[in-house]
């Protein structure tokens, strides 16, 4: 069995966790680096070449696509499918996973619960909304990650003053209702049908926003079953077998965002879980089911 790991051309913790553990498993393991690949086809034929080696002709496909690769990284992807060449994740949950509101889009139709939320791309055309809505708002950027474009708004006046500087940006305003809790989350790690490892992040004093890139410690959590069904139902309605659901906790749950690209060293410190082993025998069990 021979497995195409694809992703970032430098290769962090995550990468180098999935190609130690896969090289435990697969018989034969290549990295592919998805700046440096050639797409070749034409009408009979199509490769996805790297050194040589084309990505198509391997059994199984496990990829790590950063938002800066998404639509390239989608085009990979549909080509993979064509073939019939086992993905742990649909191409489409590339791009709806880059994109927070497509990702709260996909997440209500599956009536998974999510925080109210408005996107606009004029900031006058949300004046009457934000009159009447509870404060603090959460302002966030569609494109953001690691809790970086994500920003809370205290009043009114200050919910403007970012919205004027997102426009002046060219970014749509994008506002969703505060949800309370006590500066903590739940990272949720889905594969297959099941919730593999779990941590609850909490923000470091002072922040409101629960990564561990700000500041946010992460501590093994025991899901509940409101939570893990949450979590399993967002990474379905995504088309994902492998997905880091973020759940808000609290006496109504929301999920507010699914991870096409985790991080594997916060989930796998706080849980002592190998969750890379587990990712790459869900893709060989893809692999060989076929
Ligand atoms: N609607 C919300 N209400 C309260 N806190 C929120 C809300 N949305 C996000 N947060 C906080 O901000 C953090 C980052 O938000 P998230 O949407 O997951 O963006 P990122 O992609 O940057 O992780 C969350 O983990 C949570 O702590
Ligand atoms: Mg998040």
């Amino acid at each position: 069995m021979k497995l195409a790991l694809l992703g970032p051309e430098e290769r962090r913790y995550s990468e180098l966790r999935l190609l130690k553990e896969a090289k435990k498993v697969f018989e034969t393991v290549t990295y592919f680096p998805i700046s440096k690949l050639v797409l070749e086809f034409d009408e009979k034929e199509v490769k996805i070449l790297y050194r040589g080696k084309n990505i198509l002709e391997y059994d199984a496909l496990l990829p790590r696509i950063p938002k800066s690769y998404m639509k390239f990284g989608y085009l990979l992807l549909c080509f993979a499918r064509e073939q019939k060449i086992p993905i742990p994740i649909s191409p489409e949950s590339v791009l709806y996973t880059h994109n927070k509101f497509l990702t709260l889009i996909a997440l209500a139709q599956a009536n998974v619960p999510i925080p109210k939320t408005y996107l606009s791309l004029k900031r006058a055309t949300l004046e009457k909304i934000l009159e009447n809505i509870k404060y603090p708002v959460v302002l966030k950027l569609l494109y953001g990650c690691a809790g970086k474009g994500v920003m809370f708004a205290d009043s009114k006046q200050s919910a403007i003053s970012i919205m004027d500087m997102l426009e002046a940006f060219k970014q749509p305003v994008f506002v969703e209702e505060f949800i309370k809790n006590p500066g903590e989350d739940i990272r949720a790690f889905v594969i297959g049908e099941e919730l593999v490892a779990c941590m609850k992040r909490k923000a470091k004093k002072g922040e409101r926003r629960a990564n561990i890139a700000a500041g946010g410690v992460g501590e093994k959590y025991e899901a509940g079953d409101e939570e893990r069904d949450l979590a399993l139902r967002a990474a379905k309605a995504l088309g994902m077998k492998v997905a880091a659901v973020d759940i808000l906790p609290g006496k109504k749950k929301y999920v507010i965002e699914v991870n096409v690209y985790p991080g594997l060293k916060g989930i796998e410190n706080a849980t002592g879980i190998n969750v890379a082993r587990k990712i790459v025998e869900k893709v060989y069990e893809l692999a060989t089911s076929v």
